[in-house]
This record gives C-alpha cells, sequence and structure tokens, in this order.
C-alpha cells in the first residue's frame, strides 16, 4: 500500500522522538510491501521562529493532503513564561486540530506488567489497568469564546458545547465499549456546570440505543480520586476537552512513564497521531527522551490503515524491549537505553519478526555496552 504522511516533528524532544517512528514505519513497511512518503513540514515553535506562524498555510495544505499526521511535540519554555505573547506554539497544534476536524482524541493507558514497579502507585492497584480516554476535542472551553475586559483586569473563557459536538463523539465511545469490557463512563461536572448536563442529556438519550454498555455517571473530581484509588474500573472514558486532557496526564503517571502513551485524533480530514506528552525542552537533542509513545502512535496509525499485522509487530517489538529490561531512562535509570538505540532495537526486532534469541542477545549486548 502506498501512503503518504504528513510530518510535523515540532519543538523540544520532537524531532529526535518523530526520527524513531519513522525509523519503525520503514523497518514495517519493507517486509510488508508498503511505501510511506514522508512530507515534512514545520509547527509550533519552530514555525513561530521560521515563518512568524505556528501553523503555516503550507503545513496545513500537506496535512489536508495526506492519509496521515505525525506529529511530534510542541511548546517552547520562551513562550510558556510570557503571558503577553501574542503567537504561541501552542495554536498550531490547535489551529490543527480545529481545521482538520479532529473532534475525538483517543488516548489508550494499559498497565505493562514489566513497568509496574516504575509506577507510583501500589502494584495491585496497577495490575489490571487497561482504559481507553475519548477526550473530545474541538469543542469546550479551549475553544470558546476569550478575552480580557475593557478594565484590563478581567478575563473570561467560555465553555460551550452542542448536542451534535457530544452526540458524534459519543457514539465512537460506545462502539469502542462494544469491542472491550462494555462500560462506558462519563466524567463531568454536572452538579455545577451546564455544558456538563447537556453532556449527561444527551448521553441519557444515546445509551439506550447501546444496550449492552453499561454507563457511569462520575464527578470530575472525584474521578481524579478514583483514578488513584482504583484505576482499573474503567474502560472507556468520555469526556470533555479540558477533563480530558487533566484526566489523561494523571492517568499516564500509573502505567509509570507518560513516556509510553500514544494518542490518536480522528474527525472529519485527516487523523493525527501523536505522543500525549509534552516537548520536554530540557531534554532537547540530548537522545535521552522515550520515543515509545511516538512509535506506539505509529502503531495506531497502522492499525487504523487495517494493517493489523504491521502493528502487531511494532508492539511486540516494544514488549520484547520491555520485557527485557531495555527502556531509556525514565524506563530504567540504571541501564539506560539512549532514545535513538532505542529506535533501533524496536526497528530490528520489527524486521526480523521472530528474531533469533542469539541475535538479539548480541544486538542487546552491543547496546548495554556502549552506555
Ligand atoms: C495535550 C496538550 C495540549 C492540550 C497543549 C499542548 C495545547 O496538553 O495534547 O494534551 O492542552 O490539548
Ligand atoms: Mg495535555
Amino acid at each position: 500500500m502506498n501512503k503518504k504522511i504528513a510530518v510535523l516533528p515540532g519543538d523540544g524532544i520532537g524531532p529526535e522522538i518523530i526520527r524513531q517512528g519513522i525509523k519503525v514505519l520503514e523497518a514495517v513497511a519493507d517486509p510488508f510491501n508498503h511505501h510511506f512518503q514522508y512530507c515534512y513540514n514545520l509547527v509550533g515553535a519552530v514555525a513561530i521562529d521560521q515563518t512568524g506562524n505556528p501553523l503555516p498555510q503550507e503545513t496545513l495544505d500537506t496535512c489536508l493532503q495526506s492519509d496521515a499526521v505525525f506529529f511530534g511535540a510542541i511548546g517552547d519554555p520562551k513562550y510558556d513564561n510570557d503571558p503577553n505573547a501574542k503567537v504561541r506554539p501552542e495554536q498550531g497544534l490547535l489551529g490543527l486540530r480545529k481545521y482538520l476536524g479532529l473532534y475525538c482524541n483517543v488516548r489508550p493507558v494499559t498497565a505493562y506488567p514489566t513497568l509496574i514497579k516504575q509506577s507510583p502507585l501500589k502494584e495491585d492497584r496497577v495490575k489490571d489497568v487497561d482504559m481507553l480516554i475519548y477526550r473530545e476535542l474541538t469543542g469546550g472551553i479551549y475553544f470558546g469564546e476569550k478575552g480580557r475586559r475593557d478594565d484590563g483586569k478581567t478575563a473570561f473563557d467560555t465553555c460551550v458545547y452542542t448536542v451534535a459536538e457530544i452526540e458524534r463523539i459519543a457514539h465512537l465511545a460506545f462502539n469502542a465499549a462494544g469491542k472491550r469490557r462494555k462500560k462506558v463512563t462519563l466524567i463531568d461536572k454536572a452538579n455545577v456546570l451546564e455544558t456538563s448536563r447537556l453532556w449527561r442529556d444527551t448521553i441519557h438519550k444515546i445509551a439506550p440505543k447501546y444496550r449492552d454498555i453499561k454507563v457511569d455517571y462520575m464527578f470530575v473530581d472525584n474521578a481524579a480520586m478514583q483514578m488513584i484509588l482504583w484505576p482499573a474500573q474503567f474502560d472507556v472514558i468520555l469526556t470533555s476537552n479540558m477533563f480530558g486532557d487533566i484526566i489523561s496526564d494523571e492517568a499516564s503517571v500509573i502505567t509509570g512513564s507518560i513516556g509510553m502513551l500514544p494518542s490518536a485524533s480522528i474527525g472529519i480530514e485527516t487523523s493525527m497521531y501523536e505522543p500525549i506528552h509534552g516537548s520536554y525542552p530540557q531534554a532537547k537533542g540530548m537522545n535521552v527522551a522515550n520515543p515509545l509513545a511516538t512509535i506506539l502512535s505509529a502503531a495506531m496509525m497502522l492499525e487504523d490503515w487495517g494493517m493489523i499485522k504491521e502493528a502487531k509487530s511494532i508492539r511486540h517489538a516494544v514488549n520484547y524491549l520491555l520485557e527485557h529490561g531495555f527502556g531509556t531512562e525514565d524506563l530504567n535509570p540504571k541501564n539506560k537505553l539512549t532514545c535513538s538505540q532505542t529506535g533501533d532495537l524496536v526497528a530490528t526486532i520489527v524486521a526480523e519478526e521472530d528474531p533469533h534469541p542469539l541475535k538479539l542477545e548480541k544486538l542487546t549486548k552491543r547496546f548495554t555496552t556502549i552506555i
């Protein structure tokens, strides 16, 4: 199959993690007879620096003409610390979501048995965690009217949702739950917010169409607590833009490292695949960042194209690496691999499909001795 991929490495560690993702995609392309064409474009702070615009038209056009967008990370401290900055790198990402109509952000959170010890939570809380977060991505307080009043001392952000916006993501969440443990938890703040009450109303109306799915309703403050107390209770979480942003960062900690969490953003135009972590500017160019979230995002992209075996070979390689105690410093501080070594190792295992144990032993020895 031929596929055209818009590649947007972005800021901070973005370029180095994306490089590993491409390495792994290339390792898959060959044995499975695919041809991936990569179109690199600017987004975020690097785009502001070079063009003055965090989302240049050329980038947007490339994305619209591609089969998928493969995205690294966005953000730069020089903008974070300046509340008066007129343009911000994040506008690049938010603009992409809006223009591509990516209303549904899927964030799987899975506890890898080999990483359970990394988790700050106790093992028995973490061990059966396997949830899918469905975060609404193009509405709510992120995109409502915002501004400052003339007195300069008052600011506002408005949270707006329509039934149609809630319905389209809800159907995706219910369908996903149907293929899993058949439970949807709506996380909201319906005891306070009118928009949350509209979410509940809408879900009440949709739920009877999915008779085999159990629906739970949970206030976001309680959900934040339940996420730590008993995370394994969640199957599919359905929530608004801002609550999903916060809950998914919290959930990522359970797995031991935010560097493990991939995501897919789907909707009207081209879908986008990106790790959920940020641009980690302190590590930029140091070759230490964990590329696995990016590599697993590539696997999600292949799955959405129906390339199931190909994605499986990536997941197998990632599992192999973890099972054998390999990982970047966030996973394995004592015996760490660099970002590019991690990419090399995953790519090698993918390419060999079922590598001979002796070959792997040799390979992994090579990695450990050069550190
Ligand atoms: C995320 C990020 C973004 C968000 C930022 C970078 C705008 O935190 O994708 O979760 O808030 O959506
Ligand atoms: Mg976030």
